[in-house]
């Protein structure tokens, strides 16, 4: 496997140590935060961002930020934990993995607490958990390339959009496994990446990372899509996820649904890759999972170039609703699942 630059390290144990990724593909700058105000504004303004990434950045931030609290007392301890996670909590409100990373740490607090743990064991146990999550990230990006490769052949033109490789997780990341196992295994594949509108996830990341490990990439503008898939160049589309709902509705980055659309047209297999833990079996679909609005001025004036007048209004939604009839099949390190989705998402938490 190739080297892949890690969007989170593990080795400053008392920070969470990020790759500022708003500054790629310019500059390699990792930050170290034990702040609970830093690691919001971190996920907030995407220096750290992908849903796992943000999850185990959340997990992280609430061990850094719980390790500072100056007090033996547990029920005192505890409600200061409770003020972090839900502070955490508020920094993005789409990708499902942030609640769940937050949750789980919440979970082990009072696991701990029942079993009469001290605060200094509650705080070794929040290093535990934390550790455990990236670790489980890592293997799960090594299952999903296993399991999306069986769905690849040699040679492939594949399309992404956004960034869902090691950029977005601690691993090999969704999406870009089986990129990165069809490349060990020599299935020379052509990758294209969608720029990715507003703040080119695509063009600044998936490129990167990608072109760094050797693997064959060509950036293209988001509306180039359709005169790609025209001209025969694609044979599998592959994309991340930030929730996939009950019914397989897949909310993931803007632009999404209408690559699924054009696969659709084009006979074209729409792949969608993401943990177990992005699927939200208690939300019903799509259009219930609140998507996160952002600045205009991202789309007016990106990156500090003005590109239409302050005076014009923008609208800048960063995620949409692929709904479940576009997606030809659903990759998780549980395996692999197709239609129909309702009944057989549910059956992967039943096993
Ligand atoms: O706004 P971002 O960059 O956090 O959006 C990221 C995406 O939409 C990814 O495709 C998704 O989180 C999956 S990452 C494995």
């Amino acid at each position: 496997m190739k080297t892949i630059i890690p969007a989170i390290l593990n080795d400053a144990k008392d920070k969470l140590v990020i790759l500022d990724q708003t500054l790629l593909p310019e500059e390699e700058v990792f930050l170290e935060l034990d702040k609970r105000e830093d690691i919001w504004e971190a996920i907030k303004k995407l220096r750290v961002r992908g849903a796992p990434a943000i999850g185990i950045s959340a997990a992280f931030g609430v061990y850094v930020c719980a390790n500072n609290i100056e007090t033996d007392d547990v029920a005192a301890f505890s409600k200061e934990v409770k003020a972090i996670k839900d502070y955490l909590a508020t920094s993005r409100p789409t990708a499902v993995n942030l609640f769940w990373a937050l949750d789980r740490m919440w979970d082990r607090l009072e696991k701990e607490v029942e079993a009469g743990s001290s605060v200094a064991e509650i705080k070794k146990a929040f290093l535990e958990e934390s550790e455990e999550i990236l670790r489980e990230d890592q293997e799960m990006g090594l299952a999903i390339g296993k399991y999306g490769l069986e769905l690849l052949k040699p040679g492939m033109g594949l399309l992404t959009h956004c960034n869902a490789g090691g950029l977005a997780c601690s691993g090999i990341g969704t999406a870009l496994a089986p990129m990165y196992a069809g490349d060990d295994a020599g299935y020379d594949f052509k990758i294209y990446a969608d720029e990715t509108r507003p703040l080119l996830q695509g063009a600044r990341l998936t490129a990167y990372e990608l072109y760094k490990a050797g693997l064959d990439v060509t950036v293209i503008c988001d509306n180039m899509a359709s005169i790609v898939m025209r001209q025969g160049k694609i044979d599998a589309v592959l994309v991340g996820t930030d929730r996939i709902t009950a019914n397989g509705d897949v909310i993931n980055k803007i632009g999404t649904s209408g690559v699924a659309i054009l696969a659709k047209e084009y006979g074209v297999p729409f792949y969608v890759l993401g943990p177990y833990s992005t699927i939200d079996l208690n939300t019903a679909t799509g259009d219930d999972v609140e998507i996160e609005l952002r600045d205009a001025d991202e789309i007016g004036n990106g990156f500090g170039k003005r590109t239409a007048l302050a005076e014009v209004k923008a609208y800048n939604p960063a995620f949409d609703i692929t709904d479940h009839k576009y997606v030809t099949a659903i990759i998780t390190e549980k395996g692999i699942v197709r239609p129909p989705y309702k009944e057989n998402l549910a059956k992967l938490f039943q096993e």
